[in-house]
């Protein structure tokens, strides 16, 4: 009895982030759009931590605490922007559709990325020049986390 109460909690939990399939091929080119609006934002806010990163541009910790706040909420969103499983559509995309096969996997690399948005805030506040580089390379490191199994070259 136990056992069973637990087995039919584990699988609401499983049901809560399964992705639901796309209805339509409209439903479908749409979700695909939104979802990489996400990623130009979070592409047009690392671009200058990585100019800083490279010494092109003078370390700015205003400028690295409010694009940590904004790729931390950019981050919050794809988990329920990759909701929608297109998959089955002829749609085009650079997901690959194991994503929503392992999307617990994805969505914890998703995570990856907003703790490493939350430490760069945390490197902001702190002051240390010492701790910023660091931290943007713990940013882009969660990209690469991803792409490299989620995203087609
Ligand atoms: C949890 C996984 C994940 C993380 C983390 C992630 N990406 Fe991506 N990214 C993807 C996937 C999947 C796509 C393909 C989306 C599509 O085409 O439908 C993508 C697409 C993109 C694109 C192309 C968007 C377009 O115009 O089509 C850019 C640019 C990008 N990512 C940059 C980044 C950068 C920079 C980071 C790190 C700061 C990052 N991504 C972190 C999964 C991720």
């Amino acid at each position: 009895m136990k056992k069973m109460l637990v087995v039919s909690i584990a699988l609401l939990f499983s049901m809560a982030v399964n992705a639901a399939p796309a209805k339509s091929e409209k439903q479908a080119k749409q979700s695909v759009e939104l979802r990489q609006s996400i990623f130009k934002l979070v592409k047009s806010n690392v671009g200058v931590l990585g100019a800083m990163n490279k010494g092109r541009v003078p370390l700015n910790p205003e400028i690295l605490q409010k694009n940590g706040e904004r790729l931390e909420q950019l981050s919050l969103m794809i988990e329920d922007y990759f909701a929608t499983d297109t998959s089955g559509f002829d749609v085009d995309t650079g997901a690959l559709n194991k994503i929503w096969k392992e999307q617990a996997d994805f969505n914890s690399k998703a995570a990856d990325l907003t703790k490493a948005a939350v430490a760069l805030q945390a490197a902001a506040k702190s002051g240390d020049e010492g701790k910023y580089k660091s931290a943007i390379g713990g940013v882009f490191k969660t990209c690469k986390g991803c792409h490299d199994s989620y995203k087609a070259d």
